[in-house]
Parts: C-alpha cells; sequence; structure tokens
C-alpha cells in the first residue's frame, strides 16, 4: 500500500503562462492498493469512480512505460484541493496515480520522468511540475523530454487564494483564447516574466508590482470570471502588491508582504457581489510526498 499526499498549485502567476507554477500548503492525499479485482474507490464522488479517474489513468500510463498489467485497484481519496477552481486538482490527481503506481514498483522514475508521463495526460506542465518538485517551478516539455528550474520564493511573500463558489473548467478558459497574439504582447510577456521570477526570490515589491501582469491569457479570462474587478481593486486597496489569476481561474490570487493584509481583506469579503473563500496559502517546498505502509 502506498500513500501519496500532493499540494495544490497556482500555474501562470501571471505572465508565466503555461509554464510557472508554485505548489501551495493545501492537500490531496491519495491511498493505493494493488488487488487482483476490479477499481474500488472510498472517499469519491460517484461520478469519478471509474478508469476516467485522472488518479487511475496516470497509473496506468506508468505501467504501460513500465511494460507491466494493469492491476485491480484500491484508491482511497482525502481531497482538499477544490475542483475546477485553477488551483491544479486534476494535476494533483494525476501526480498522485504516476507516484503511486512508480513507489510500488521500485521507483524507477525520478519527480522529472514522471513529469513527462505525466504531462502527456494534462498537455502542459505548469502545475504537474510544481506538484511532483515542490515550490516554484518553471517548466516546459521539447520532444516528450521534460526541463524544469526551480526558483526561490522570499520567505516574506504570502499567497492569498480567493476561491469563488463558482467552477470554471480549464478546458472553458482555454477555448476563448486566441490563436495568435500580437508580437508587442509576446515581448511583454518574456520580460516580465524574466523580472518576475527575481522579483519573487527578493520579494522586491516595486518589481513584483510592475511584474506580475500579463497580455497572454488574463485579458481574454477576466470576462468569465464575474467579480473579477471588484476583487482587484479590493485586493489592490487592502494592500496586495500584485493580484492574477490562478492557473486558468475561477480563484484570484494576491501576494502580500504586509502583516494586515488577510486581516483587511477579511473585513471586506462581505462587501463582494459573489461569494468568495479567503485562503492563505504558505509556498509548499516539498511537492509529492510518498509513504509505503
Ligand atoms: N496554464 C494552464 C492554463 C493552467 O492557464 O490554461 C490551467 O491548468
Amino acid at each position: 500500500m502506498v500513500t501519496v499526499r500532493v499540494p495544490a498549485t497556482t500555474a501562470n502567476l501571471g505572465p508565466g503562462f503555461d509554464t510557472f507554477g508554485c505548489a501551495l500548503s493545501l492537500y490531496n492525499t491519495l491511498t493505493f492498493s494493488e488487488t487482483d479485482g476490479d477499481l474500488r474507490f472510498s472517499g469519491c464522488e460517484a461520478a469519478y469512480c471509474n478508469a476516467d479517474n485522472l488518479s487511475v489513468v496516470a497509473y496506468r500510463r506508468v505501467m504501460e512505460a513500465l511494460g507491466l498489467p494493469m492491476p485491480g485497484l484500491d484508491i482511497t481519496m482525502d481531497t482538499q484541493i477544490p475542483i475546477c477552481r485553477g488551483l491544479g486538482s486534476s494535476a494533483s490527481l494525476i501526480a498522485a496515480g504516476a507516484a503511486a503506481a512508480n513507489a510500488l514498483h521500485g521507483s524507477p522514475y525520478s519527480p522529472l520522468e514522471l513529469l513527462g508521463i505525466c504531462n502527456a495526460i494534462e498537455g502542459h506542465p505548469d502545475n504537474l511540475a510544481p506538484a511532483l518538485l515542490g515550490g516554484l517551478v518553471a517548466s516546459f516539455v521539447e520532444d516528450g523530454r521534460p526541463f524544469a528550474a526551480r526558483y526561490d520564493v522570499h520567505p516574506g511573500l504570502h499567497f492569498t487564494a480567493l476561491i469563488p463558489d463558482f467552477e470554471l473548467s480549464t478546458h472553458a478558459a482555454r477555448r476563448v483564447l486566441p490563436k495568435e497574439v500580437p508580437y508587442g504582447d509576446a515581448v511583454f510577456n518574456v520580460s516580465r516574466a524574466a523580472v518576475l521570477l527575481k522579483a519573487l526570490e527578493q520579494g522586491d515589491k516595486e518589481l513584483l508590482r510592475v511584474s506580475l501582469d500579463d497580455r497572454l491569457h488574463q485579458p481574454y479570462r477576466r470576462s468569465l470570471i464575474p467579480g473579477y474587478e471588484q476583487v482587484r481593486a479590493l485586493a489592490l486597496d487592502c494592500g496586495a502588491l500584485a493580484f492574477c489569476i490562478s492557473g486558468a481561474g475561477p480563484t484570484l490570487l494576491c501576494l502580500s508582504m504586509e502583516d494586515g493584509f488577510d486581516a483587511a481583506l477579511a473585513r471586506h469579503l462581505h462587501e463582494l457581489p459573489q461569494r468568495w473563500t479567503q485562503l492563505p496559502l504558505p509556498v509548499d517546498h516539498t511537492g509529492v510526498q510518498v509513504t509505503l505502509s
């Protein structure tokens, strides 16, 4: 039996579309046992208790890569990461299944190699890389081969997620993106992305304010998130340094360095038209954790 704990992740971080992601201290924990029977789930919504469950899909991919037959599985799920909210719940299930199969068969693959296998399921590595490696990660996959670089995050920097009571599927959020972008917008993002990484490392407030910006996805997605403008205005009024859509949304992410930010935001949250849950989420530096028993 193996227990796998996988962190939530916030992808894109403004200018790093499909590239940057950071692991956050909110977890899905899954336990897997191989059996001679079929698939059995506990702690999982009925709609997801089947072979299309992403943890099962990933488990199977690793077994195929190892040249081994797919066993029956008993899977127990304790899921804290909300579904379809832009906090990496899909990536967490994929990482869990892949890490479980790997661990139960002698751990032949490194976390980076697992990223290559997992990315073939998700199609972009920005949630998967921090889910597997922990911390702030920039990554890409070229010809099926994953490349990832980890960056430090200044310890004084706070991430606060504002999670709405409505869902937004990544599929719907990708459908609104254009096929091409103006050259100037590409340059805008390259410059902000490079500066942002240093700003996050050094906790440089001025650089964070200007570099956590984006022209590749947020301008197209804002209108899918009712209340976006009001939440942004409130967050900045309460002292957020910067603000962005978490992954494909609809969760919105505030970055702050002032102790009073969360308390100030909590005092005013009821003024917003929609219902938002405020969740301070420290960075997770560990990534996927596997315990064999
Ligand atoms: N980079 C992805 C997107 C993250 O923004 O569509 C969502 O999984």
